[in-house]
C-alpha cells in the first residue's frame, strides 16, 4: 500500500543516521518535505544528499532548548509550517547498576530522552502544529521501557517515561494533533552495535521472526503513524520486535 504525506512537512531529530535517517528517508520518499537534525552538520549534509526527495538540514542539540527552537524555526521558514515531528535521537552514556550512575550522566540521559522530546514537541506545536489539523507527533522509545533489568536501567527509565509523556500529550493535544510512540527491539544501528554485532545470528534466531530489526522495520510504523491511515490512533505505542519481547517478557 502506498502512503502519502504529499504537502506535509515533517522534522526529525537523530536523521544523520540509523533509525531516524530511515524514517527521513521513507517520508521523503512519501512526498514529504523533511528537515533532518541531529548534532553534526557534515554527517547531516551526507545523509540528505543520499535521500530522494526534498530535503534540508539544521545541526541542533536535541537536549538544548534554544537550539530546538532555532531547528523549529528553521524548519517554518524553509517549508512554511509542521505537520510532523519526529523525537528520535537519544543517548545512553551509561553501563552499570542504576543505582551507581553518577549525577552527570544521569542528567544528561533525561536531558536528550526525556525533556528533548517534550521541548521539541512544545515548540514545534505552539509554533505552527497547533494550527495544523491531522498533524501528528512520533516519539522512538525501546522495548528497554516495559523491562528492570539492569545495564542501561536508566536509559530504559527514560523510555518508559517517555512512553507515559507521549499519552499525557496525546490527551493534550486532541484533536489537532495526535502523538503516539514506536518501541523498538533490537534494531542494526551504530547505537546497539555492541550487542548485536558479535551475536547476531544466534540474536536473530532467538527473535521468534528469526532476525533482528533493520531501520526500515522502524520507519515503516513511523511513515504509518504519521499518515491519515492512523488518523483514529493516538497516545498509542506500537512494539516493533520481530516478537522478541513474546520470549523475554519485556
Ligand atoms: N538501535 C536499537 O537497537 C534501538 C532499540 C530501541 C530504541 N532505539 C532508539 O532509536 C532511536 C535512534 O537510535 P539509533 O539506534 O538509530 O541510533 P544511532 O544510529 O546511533 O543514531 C543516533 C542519531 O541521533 C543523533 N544524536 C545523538 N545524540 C544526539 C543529541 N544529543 N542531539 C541530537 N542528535 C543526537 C546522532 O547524530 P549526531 O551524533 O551527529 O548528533 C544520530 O543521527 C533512539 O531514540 C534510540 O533510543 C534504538
Amino acid at each position: 500500500m502506498d502512503i502519502d504525506l504529499g504537502g506535509r512537512v515533517a522534522l526529525v531529530t537523530g536523521a544523520s543516521k540509523g533509525i531516524g535517517k530511515a524514517i527521513a528517508t521513507s517520508f521523503a520518499a512519501a512526498g514529504a518535505s523533511v528537515m533532518l537534525s541531529s548534532r553534526k552538520q557534515d554527517a547531516l549534509e551526507a545523509a540528505a544528499a543520499e535521500i530522494t526527495g526534498e530535503t534540508a538540514v539544521f545541526a541542533a542539540n536535541a537536549g538544548d532548548p534554544d537550539a530546538a527552537e532555532a531547528c523549529v524555526e528553521a524548519t517554518v521558514d524553509r517549508f512554511g509550517g509542521i505537520d510532523i515531528l519526529v523525537n528520535n535521537a537519544a543517548t545512553n552514556p551509561y553501563a552499570g547498576r542504576s543505582i551507581d550512575i553518577d549525577l552527570p550522566r544521569y542528567d544528561k540521559t533525561l536531558e536528550v530522552n526525556l525533556r528533548g522530546p517534550l521541548v521539541w514537541s512544545n515548540r514545534a506545536w505552539h509554533r505552527s502544529m497547533k494550527e495544523r489539523p491531522g498533524s501528528a507527533i512520533i516519539n522512538i522509545a525501546s522495548i528497554g521501557a516495559f523491562s528492570a533489568a539492569s545495564g542501561i536501567g536508566i536509559y530504559n527509565m527514560t523510555k518508559a517515561a517517555l512512553i507515559h509523556q507521549t499519552r499525557l500529550l496525546a490527551n493534550e493535544l486532541a484533536p489537532t494533533t495526535r502523538v503516539n510512540a514506536v518501541a523498538p527491539g533490537l534494531i542494526k544501528t551504530d547505537m546497539a552495535r555492541a550487542l548485536w554485532e558479535p551475536n547476531e545470528a544466534t540474536l536473530g534466531a532467538r527473535t521468534p521472526l528469526g532476525r533482528i530489526g533493520e531501520p526500515a522495520d522502524i520507519a515503516n510504523a513511523a511513515l504509518f503513524l504519521a499518515s491519515d491511515l492512523a488518523s483514529w490512533i493516538t497516545g498509542e505505542t506500537i512494539v516493533v520486535d520481530g516478537g522478541s519481547t513474546l520470549r523475554s517478557g519485556g
